[in-house]
């Protein structure tokens, strides 16, 4: 039996390309090129059979946009078959294709969808080329498909009128509404003053989950979902929280990167032992200790 690794939460970037322009992007740490590589099929698949028999909550596949790459499918289906942790993919649905959903529908993939707005001029100013009419289209086969879904809304300014909007589209359509204010933003720090009470007129229940996110469930008497606001750690730069939280994200090339804004680090080599990769994660989550 090998040892354990400290982080719980593995975050994957199988390219850095993405055909949204969406101007608040971080792109998950990547440098913003047309050029950038994709993570191959082998290098997704060695890194899995490493972590098949290590204890992590999550794999959450992401990038750039996935549905770039060509091999997405054979990825997501390679995760579910050989983790029993939780597997999911942050995209935009904006080019995945029937066929594609019909073959992930018996994963249990869920899909962390980008979803800014739901008026079509913000939705289209906010993703450079995005059209949210046929984003909805994308759910809707998603849900028919039985896959699960969530709602990711970068928070960009003060607009409640749009928050308001985002909220009654997801307790409509019961999907999961997870706020994320924007990393990077003048005043994201500030936005839960007003969102806060916003959620709160819906909310059943509220839970402080400690690794920085609040969850709410909120109802509108006859239908009903959650709410999650990820009150960044990086904000107060509170990396004890951020530690709990514990995402190490996996670059194409498999070089590691321990905070999103932090530099790259060494390539993981699974020409070495197993317990050799370990202890080199383990070095990372040791001297991960400022921000
Ligand atoms: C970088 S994207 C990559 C995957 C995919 N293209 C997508 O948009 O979901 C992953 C997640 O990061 C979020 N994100 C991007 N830039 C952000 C920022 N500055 N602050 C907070 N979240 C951000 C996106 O909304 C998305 O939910
Ligand atoms: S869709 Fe995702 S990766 Fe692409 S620009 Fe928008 S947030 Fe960034």
């Amino acid at each position: 039996m090998s040892t354990d690794i400290r982080w719980k939460r593995i975050r994957v970037l199988v390219t850095g390309q993405c055909n949204y322009r969406c101007p608040f992007c971080h792109n998950e740490g990547q440098k913003k090129d047309s050029q950038s590589t994709n993570m191959s099929l082998d290098e997704f698949k060695t890194l899995i059979d490493y972590l098949k028999d290590k204890s992590i909550i999550e794999l959450a596949i992401s990038g750039g946009e996935p549905f770039i790459h060509p091999q997405i499918v054979e990825m997501i289906q390679y995760a579910c078959l050989n983790l029993s942790c939780d597997v999911s993919c942050a995209t935009n649905l904006s080019l995945i294709k029937p066929e594609q959903i019909a073959q992930l529908s018996n994963t249990r993939v869920k899909f962390n969808i980008q979803y800014p707005y739901t008026e079509k001029e913000k939705f289209s100013r906010s993703t450079g080329v995005g059209d949210v009419n046929k984003i909805n289209y994308n759910i809707n086969l998603v849900k028919a498909a039985g896959i699960e879904l969530g709602l990711n809304t970068v928070v960009q300014n003060i607009d409640p009128d749009a928050m308001s909007k985002l909220i009654f589209f997801a307790l409509a359509k019961q999907v999961p509404l997870k706020l994320l204010p924007q990393i990077g933003g003048k005043e994201s720090d500030k936005y839960k003053y007003w969102v806060f009470p916003m959620i709160r007129k819906y909310a059943v229940s509220e839970r402080d989950k400690g690794t920085g996110a609040i969850r709410w469930i909120i109802t509108d008497g006859k239908k009903q979902t959650s709410v999650l606001y990820i009150d960044s750690p990086c904000f107060s730069k509170d990396i004890e929280t951020c530690r709990n939280f514990g995402e190490l994200r996996i670059h194409p090339g498999l070089k590691t990167q321990t905070c999103i804004s932090g530099s790259l680090k060494d390539s993981l080599d699974f020409t070495e032992t197993d317990d050799v990769v370990t202890a080199k994660l383990n070095e990372l989550w040791n001297t991960f200790k400022t921000c």
